[in-house]
């Protein structure tokens, strides 16, 4: 699918969610070591990308790199960090996490989707996305938790204990140790983005930034994120999807009233009721027809990448684990495809 078309959808599923109020204070005493305005340490500097083979040219900055977010077990975040492409010093500063679990913020979100660079080129160097949301932001790709894109630890015995806790906590570390390579930052106006499985690394990590943010030496001002395509929880999610497709007139009101009147997604095993199933088998019967990512084009064919992508197999062993409680097949099936349509992004 064009890219255009892509960042489109991708907004029209975006929903801006406005967190918490937040008081700006910051202490005096403490703030000394994060508020050096006068722009990059040289820690920043040293991961400044100044030779990036078949780069465009652009008049921007960039930068990539490492943080260590835990020195004992030799555990390390990477990051690529795109300054906005106009007065940076003004722009907000978002964080931007991919799903998965397992999905690389670099691999995916940078160069496939939001960022500058887009990797679609056969090799032949990078094409620049003029749809960047640099134009709008300074952009942090971050990969996380180790074991994803270039992230790692030294101790294996970390990669037994991943979980979202574990990855909040990271992130939270991450930031940090990023502000003191980054100190110009450490005040800006501040936003988490992510897709997919990112609806929970999002707010989970928000919500570690609004605990810690009672410690005024430790102030982020998150003001808000952002969650597309978000995996939430089930029942939400359904409740999502269909009333998305009824908003969108990609079922009729009769189903979608069937559905509010049959579908208790909060229920154990909502398939259970008939009425409920084929209502919703309804909406995702009208999603082979019409591109669920972007309504109003022509739908993608076999032919694309996506659908004969063999990660396919993977999603369906992982829902078939995910659904394995439920003896009810109709559920599996209901779950792979939903599953297909959105990937593990
Ligand atoms: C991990 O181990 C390698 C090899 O000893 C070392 O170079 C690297 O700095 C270590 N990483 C961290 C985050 O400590
Ligand atoms: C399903 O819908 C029919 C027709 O409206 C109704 O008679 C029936 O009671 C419904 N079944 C359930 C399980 O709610």
């Amino acid at each position: 699918m064009d890219f255009a078309l892509q960042v489109m959808v991708f907004l029209t599923f975006l929903a801006l969610v406005s967190v918490f109020s937040m008081e700006p204070v910051m202490a005096d005493r403490h703030s000394r070591q994060w508020t050096n305005d006068k722009g990059l340490n040289s820690l920043g500097n040293e991961d400044l990308v100044t030779d990036l083979p078949g780069q465009p040219a652009v008049d921007f900055r960039h930068y990539a790199g490492y943080v260590t977010v835990n020195e004992e077990n030799g555990r390390a975040l990477f990051y690529w960090f795109y300054e906005a492409t106009t007065q940076p010093n003004e722009k907000p500063l978002v964080l931007w996490l991919n799903g998965g679990p397992g999905c690389s913020s670099v691999g995916y979100g940078a160069t496939q989707e939001i960022g500058p660079f887009i990797v679609d080129t056969d090799g032949h160097g990078l094409k620049f996305n003029p749809y960047s949301w640099n134009r709008e932001a300074n952009m942090l790709f971050l990969e996380s938790p180790v074991g994803v894109g270039f992230s790692y630890s030294n101790t294996t015995s970390d990669y037994e204990k991943l979980g979202d806790d574990f990855t909040a906590n990271d992130n939270y570390a991450f930031l940090h140790k990023w502000f003191l390579k980054f100190p110009s930052y450490r005040k800006r106006i501040f936003y988490i983005a992510g897709e997919s499985y990112a609806g929970k690394y999002v707010p989970e990590l928000a919500e570690v930034i609004y605990d810690k943010n009672k410690d005024p030496s430790l102030f982020i001002d998150l003001r808000g994120i952002l969650l597309g395509n978000p995996e939430t929880c089930d029942a939400d999610d359904w409740r999502g999807l269909v009333d998305y497709a009824w908003s969108h007139a990609v079922v009729s009101d009769e189903t979608h009233k069937i559905i509010r009147e049959n579908c208790d997604f909060y229920s154990e095993d909502p398939w259970s009721n008939d009425n409920c199933s084929d209502a919703v088998g309804e909406v995702l019967d009208q999603y082979k027809r019409i591109d669920i990512y972007s309504l109003y084009t022509s739908v993608c064919t076999k032919t694309s990448k996506r659908s004969d992508d063999n990660s396919m197999q993977v999603l369906f062993k992982r829902t078939s684990r995910m659904v394995s409680d439920q003896s009810n097949l109709f559920h599996s099936v209901f779950a792979f495809s939903v599953w297909q349509q959105f990937s593990l992004l």
